[in-house]
């Protein structure tokens, strides 16, 4: 029961990002009509929204095969070089962290993702040239959580752009019924339903949630996941109602008692906490934000009333806007 069995294969069984999938439909079916390789792609948004699944899934529409590579894995040039050589016409290089490639590496991709080529110095000093490979006309589908972070040059070589977004408790129901019935766990609507609203908009973090409530539903209970079961094993994981577990409540806490509610800088929030900015910003903020519980502003991040309401804390009267 690896993680691999829970992924969809093919985008009718994809869950969510209606959005994504109708227009992934259009240009999937338009580029197999012309008989020609699927544009590049760039996925981003948080981690867990299923950028690594839904390029499986394009690969299998397709009808290509996917290699699968990492920003840092691509260490020179030469490594892109051998990943590129190796593709047969139409295939895909699925490159995750893509905002984590090297200068280096990054210059090597241009001419492979505009021409098709790959333009390799031969030499050193006055007799140095390059020299150029003609590569199979493949598709890149770049991932990141950080689309800022892509320099100009690159991201303006993908001729799609998509933003994955957060799951609705609905939409992570549904896939927790699915995954529950893949794994062959009693679990009904009003357990699913509690699970998908603790799982902070996340497929990845459902799955491994329904995981671990089965094994207290298994052991405390009778095996069957029901609302109640699902509130007692997650409370017992803390993760409260909202799918805050101890580092959003530490980092509003702290945000609360020691700034005031903010504005407070990332990096000043981070050492405090003893968690990594990077960790903080792409793993911890998207969701606080999503539910509207944190704010970024130009001068850091601060705590909303809706934050201090959660955590049963009254704001400082001089902070509030709404008395
Ligand atoms: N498992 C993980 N993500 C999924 C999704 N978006 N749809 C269906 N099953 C999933």
């Amino acid at each position: 029961e690896s993680e691999l069995n829970l992924r969809p294969q093919s985008l009718d069984e994809y869950i969510g990002q209606e959005k994504a999938k109708e227009h992934l439909r259009v240009y999937i079916e338009a580029a197999k009509g012309r008989g020609e390789a699927l544009d590049h792609v760039l996925l981003y948004g948080p981690p867990g929204l299923g950028k690594t699944t839904l390029s499986g899934i394009i690969a299998r529409e397709m009808g290509v095969e996917i290699r699968v590579t990492s920003g840092p894995a691509i260490e020179k040039p030469g490594d892109l070089a051998a990943l590129l050589t190796n593709l047969n016409a139409g295939d895909i290089l699925f490159v995750d962290e893509i905002h984590r490639l090297s200068r280096a590496v990054e210059e090597v991709l241009y001419p492979a993702m505009e021409d098709y080529a790959l333009d390799i110095m031969i030499g050193k000093g006055p007799s140095a040239r390059s020299i150029r490979i003609d590569l199979p006309k493949f598709t890149l589908i770049g991932a990141t959580t950080r689309a800022g972070q892509l320099s100009a040059p690159l991201r303006d070589r993908f001729g799609v752009v998509m933003r994955l977004e957060m799951y609705t408790p609905q939409e992570l129901g549904t896939i927790v019924r699915r995954s529950a019935g893949i794994l062959s766990i009693d679990c009904d609507e009003g357990g699913a339903l509690e699970i998908a609203c603790r799982s902070r908009g996340t497929p990845r973090i459902a799955n491994r949630l329904l995981k671990r409530v089965r094994d207290f539903a298994q052991v405390l209970g009778d095996g069957r996941i029901t609302n109640d079961l699902a509130k007692l094993a997650l409370n017992k994981l803390e993760i409260d109602p909202l799918g805050l577990d101890d580092v959003d409540r530490r980092m509003l806490a702290l945000i609360i008692t020691n700034y005031a509610g903010g504005p407070v800088g990332l990096e000043t929030l981070a050492a405090a906490i003893g968690e990594e900015s990077v960790t903080l910003e792409d793993v911890y903020e998207p969701y606080l934000m999503q539910i509207g519980f944190l704010a970024r502003t130009p001068r850091g991040r601060c705590v909303t009333p809706k934050a201090y309401d959660h955590l049963g804390l009254r704001m400082p009267s001089a902070a509030r806007e709404d008395e």
